[in-house]
């Protein structure tokens, strides 16, 4: 009963939505925010909003229940973010001032929106992604299904390889990829990266 399709306008909410609901390590995140936008803000509006055609939904029919999204050139992606999605969240948001250690999770991403980390370089692996289902999509072997068809449309349009960064608390994840023979690039304090030639 689950298809998968690509992204359509009218799935932005539902798109922002699923990134709350499963952006705390894989698990729901909204207790965690006051503003259930902001975490979509930084790690799903830019890809549907910014590069629609890399983005694909897995809908039962009924609503939207995951979603994988990405961008076939990272340092394009990462320019476009700069130059067209930081700066109207800029004045969406004001920048904290008070003391880092008194920040809230929410201001903890608005301070990310005016100092975003320097994005990780991988030369030859300059595609990236985010695959997020919901837990009724989850343990089905829909994952790797998504995972499929989101390489096929990047080997159609030629990318020699893809990487994706998660949070070092994701065990599932992580050893998901594995299975999906990502090889680990790269690990610090918070996050692991993998890729995947293609
Ligand atoms: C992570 C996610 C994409 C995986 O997709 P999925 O379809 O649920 O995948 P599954 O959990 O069924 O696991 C797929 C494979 O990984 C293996 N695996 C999963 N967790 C594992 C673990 N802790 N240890 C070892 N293997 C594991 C499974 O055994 C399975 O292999 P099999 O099909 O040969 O049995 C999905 O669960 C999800 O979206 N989770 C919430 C959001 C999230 O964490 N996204 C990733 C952010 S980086």
């Amino acid at each position: 009963m689950f298809s998968i399709r690509p992204y359509q306008q009218n799935d932005y909410q539902a798109v922002y939505d699923i990134c709350l609901l499963t952006g705390n390590s894989g698990k729901g995140a909204a207790h965690l925010y006051d503003d259930p936008m902001l975490l979509g803000h930084l790690y799903a509006g830019p890809y549907i909003k910014m590069e629609p055609e890399t983005a694909f939904i897995l809908d039962n029919g009924q609503q939207p229940c995951g979603y994988i999204l990405g961008a076939q050139d990272s340092e394009s992606f990462n320019q476009k973010m700069q130059k067209e999605w930081l700066p109207q969240l800029k004045c969406e948001y004001k920048e904290p001032t008070s003391e880092e250690n008194k920040w809230t999770k929410d201001e903890q991403i608005i301070h990310q929106i005016y100092h975003p980390e320097t994005p990780k370089d991988f030369p030859e692996y300059p595609s990236h992604l985010h695959i997020d289902l919901l837990p009724i999509a989850q343990g089905q072997g829909l994952g790797n299904k998504m995972m499929d068809h989101f390489m096929a449309y990047l080997k159609t349009n030629k990318s020699m390889g893809v990487h994706l960064g998660l949070g070092i608390e994701n065990e599932r994840a992580f050893y998901f990829y594995k299975k999906y023979g990502m090889i680990e690039l790269e690990r610090d304090d918070d996050s692991i990266y993998m890729g995947l030639k293609l």
